[in-house]
Order: structure tokens, then C-alpha cells, then sequence
């Protein structure tokens, strides 16, 4: 088939054929989106749970990557949105998600937030106590009608004699803690309102080891404190996110669990205690990475090369932000796409990005051929959180392709001044 602008028949492979009218479309660097991917991630995990468990919900984290063509299709396929702030529920019902299909979490809600959440049937996990103030403001005001919410759990992590949270922590921060009797405490204050049932728990945990031993003692801790404290009004227990999903092999992962492994041990447990409760609750999922990380590469050229001292500096259009906004220092995988025919040789290099930081490293220390300008980057494994994490900094923001079966649609225009800095916003 005949190549053309409009309908552009995809090889598996990009080589410099396809890639020189991917560029004249699409410029020197972009993102290319596969929402066929997502599609598989989102089916993959709801079979592995649905199979194994009845009443499963799978509410998509906004914050790792709300491009509007993928929650909207997290929507289409049925998914809810667990979304963090007001800005993000204004977004799910903008692209007209049902608010009851919409979870709302976060340590920050204003009274108006927690009230238009609730008024709309929206499912509102609570995370401290200045909540339960608004909670019964709002409530003993109107006792018409009869509210539900969850609480944010916060209990001991602890797996072989170490914390596996994110970053080191030996605390989480949110939630209300059961050890120290403020878990009771919330409940015990939300009882007193008659026209309010606590209906789930919500037990998220950002780790670093995204275990199967994780999800074993989160679900077991919320079904131990809901069979104590309300199994006769437990509708939901949300787990959160932090699975892992497809891992490459260039990464070098031990032991990454399957969405397959994670579901025979979360709804082992969740089948063996559903019998506890009156009614038998929804098992909640709240992913994000897993989902997205590898439907996002990042296309960029290089622009030039040079050696300081004995090492070599590959400059990319591009930057750290584009591909690794947390700036941590493990070289995602990248694939070399030549458009020089001269001969390439093999050595250590590093490829830096297009802003004045030091610190702006796209891969440190990598060793392979080495790139020649003109030549293409192609950053795999970027879906989570560089479109949500990507500063207006320096540099405008690349366009966003959106790979749809055999056709590329322009999802997010590449930035200009107005975008960068818009004049609705800012005064000038
Ligand atoms: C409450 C909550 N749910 C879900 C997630 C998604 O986690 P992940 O992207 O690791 O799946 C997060 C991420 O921090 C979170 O804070």
C-alpha cells in the first residue's frame, strides 16, 4: 500500500524510511501514543481480576497521564476515573464520565469539592480529619437525603522488617492510622451522623518493590478492619494502584508479578473473607502506571555530537523532562533509528537534552553506537506521568500522535508561545 499523508500504513518496525514521514509530519521530536496497547493493558487486567472475582471496578489514576484520548477511552471501556484534586473531576465530567463512575481521593478537598463529589453520587475517600469537619457541616444541614463515603486507611507496611515505601519513607502520610487509634477515632465521629454510612476503606500504598507480598497485606489488613468495624455496611474495598506492568526486559526486573499473579492473590483473599460481609463488596483497583507506561515513546533527533574530556555528549530535541520527569538516574530503554549510511562505532555515551541543567540526562553512561546527527532516539516505556509532569520550561512541548490502528492522529498539538505562556492567564 501506498504511503500518504493521511492514511499511513504502520510497520511493526520504525526504520529511517517510515521515520523521514513521520518526521516531515510530525517535526523533530513527539510522542507517539498506542492506544491498541492501552486497550490490551485495560482488558488484560479487568480479565485477570473479572475471572477470578465477581465485582471488580478498575478506576484509572488520572494524575500518571490524562491525555484526554486515553480517559476517554479508559471510559469507553468501562472503566471509572480516580481522580485526586477538582481539577481532575472537572476533567472526568468534562469528557462526560458518569460522576458515579468517578472515585475521588486526595489529601486536598474544599467543602465545595467534597460536597459537589457527594451530591453527585461520586465515591469520596476521606484522608484526614479537617474532612470530617466539612463532612458534618455539610450533612447536619441537609438531612433529606442519606450520604455514604470511605475512609483512607493508614496501617504498618511492613514486609520482612522493612518499609517498602516509595523514596524510603518509613511512614506513609496519608490516610487515618489504625495504630494510634485515629482510624477509630474518624469512625467513631462519622458514626454519630445519622444520615452518613462509611461504606469502604481505601488502603493505597506507592511502593518500590510493587510485590505480590504488597497487595497480599493490603488486602488482608482492610478485610481484618471492615469484618471488625462494618461488615454489615461495607460496599467497597479499594486496594489503589502500584502494580507493575509489562516490565522490559532491558530494565532488569526480578520476580515482576502478572496482572494474572496479583489477581490470584488479592481475590484469594477477597473469596475466602467475602462471607464475613452482609453484602459482598466490590474490590477496587485503582491503576495507573501499569496501565500506561508502555503505550508512550518519545521520538527525538539528535542534533549533535561532541566529546568533553573523553566522553562523548549526544544532544538530543529533547529533554529529561520528556522521558523521566522524576529524574532518576536508571537509563530507560532507547532504540537507535540511523539515517547515516557511514560506518557507526561502539562506545560509552551520554545523551543530554536541550535545556541548561546539568542535571539534563536522558541516558548516562550508555553504552552502544554511537548516534550521528539526524539520526532518531526512540525512548520506550514513558507513558506515566511526562505528559502531567512535563514543565512549560525552556522549551515548548512536543506534540502528542496517537497511534490508532494503522492511522496517526495528532492528539496534542505541539506548542506555541500562547500555550507556553497564555495570555488569559498571564498578564502582559
Ligand atoms: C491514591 C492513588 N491511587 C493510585 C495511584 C496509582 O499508582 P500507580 O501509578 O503506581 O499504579 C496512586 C499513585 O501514587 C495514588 O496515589
Amino acid at each position: 500500500m501506498q504511503k500518504t499523508q493521511d492514511n499511513w500504513e504502520s510497520e511493526n518496525k520504525v526504520d529511517s524510511e517510515n521515520l523521514n514521514h513521520l518526521k516531515k509530519r510530525f517535526g523533530d521530536s513527539f510522542y507517539l501514543f498506542d492506544l491498541e496497547q492501552l486497550r490490551a493493558n485495560y482488558l488484560n487486567m479487568f480479565s485477570a481480576f473479572k475471572s477470578r472475582y465477581s465485582n471488580i471496578i478498575i478506576g484509572y489514576s488520572y494524575k500518571t497521564n490524562y491525555l484526554p484520548t486515553l480517559i476517554k477511552e479508559i471510559s469507553n471501556l468501562g472503566g471509572y476515573a480516580e481522580v485526586v484534586s477538582r481539577i481532575e473531576y472537572d476533567l472526568a465530567l468534562k469528557i462526560r464520565v458518569d460522576p458515579k463512575k468517578i472515585i475521588f481521593n486526595g489529601p486536598l478537598k474544599s467543602q465545595e469539592d467534597i460536597a459537589l463529589a457527594l451530591k453527585e453520587g461520586s465515591i469520596v475517600n476521606l484522608d484526614s480529619f479537617y474532612e470530617i469537619e466539612i463532612i458534618k457541616d455539610l450533612i447536619l444541614k441537609d438531612k433529606s437525603k442519606n450520604y455514604k463515603v470511605g475512609l483512607r486507611v493508614n496501617f504498618d507496611m511492613t514486609i520482612d522488617g522493612m518499609s517498602p515505601l516509595q523514596d524510603g519513607f518509613k511512614q506513609s502520610r496519608f490516610g487515618f492510622c489504625l495504630e494510634n487509634g485515629n482510624f477509630e477515632k474518624a469512625l467513631s465521629e462519622l458514626n454519630k451522623i445519622e444520615n452518613l454510612t462509611v461504606v469502604g476503606l481505601h488502603g493505597h500504598c506507592s511502593t518500590h518493590i510493587r510485590s505480590l507480598k504488597v497487595y497480599e497485606k493490603i488486602t488482608q489488613t482492610l478485610c481484618d478492619i471492615s469484618k471488625e468495624y462494618m461488615s454489615n455496611t461495607l460496599e467497597y474495598l479499594d486496594i489503589g494502584g502500584g502494580f507493575y506492568g509489562n516490565v522490559p526486559e532491558t530494565m532488569q526486573l526480578n520476580n515482576v508479578p502478572s496482572y494474572d499473579d496479583y489477581a490470584t492473590t488479592i481475590c484469594s483473599i477477597m473469596n475466602k473473607e467475602k462471607a464475613h460481609f452482609k453484602n459482598e463488596p466490590f474490590l477496587i483497583m485503582e491503576p495507573g502506571l501499569s496501565i500506561v507506561v508502555d503505550t508512550f515513546k518519545f521520538f527525538c533527533k539528535v542534533v549533535d555530537v561532541k566529546k568533553n574530556k573523553n566522553e562523548y555528549f549526544v544532544l538530543v530535541d529533547g529533554s529529561v523532562h520528556n522521558i523521566k520527569p522524576t529524574i532518576y538516574k536508571k537509563n530507560t530503554p532507547m532504540e537507535l533509528v540511523k539515517t547515516n549510511k557511514d560506518v557507526y562505532k561502539a562506545d560509552k555515551f551520554n545523551v543530554v537534552g536541550c535545556t541548561c541543567m546539568e542535571k539534563d540526562y536522558l541516558l548516562i553512561d550508555y553504552i552502544g553506537e554511537i548516534p550521528k546527527i539526524g539520526d532518531f532516539l526512540i525512548f520506550s516505556n514513558v507513558g506515566a506521568y511526562t505528559i502531567v509532569l512535563n514543565p512549560p520550561f525552556i522549551k515548548e512541548r512536543p506534540p502528542i500522535i496517537a497511534k490508532i490502528g494503522k492511522n496517526f492522529k495528532i492528539v496534542r498539538q505541539k506548542e506555541k508561545l500562547d500555550d507556553f505562556i497564555n495570555s488569559n492567564v498571564y498578564v502582559f
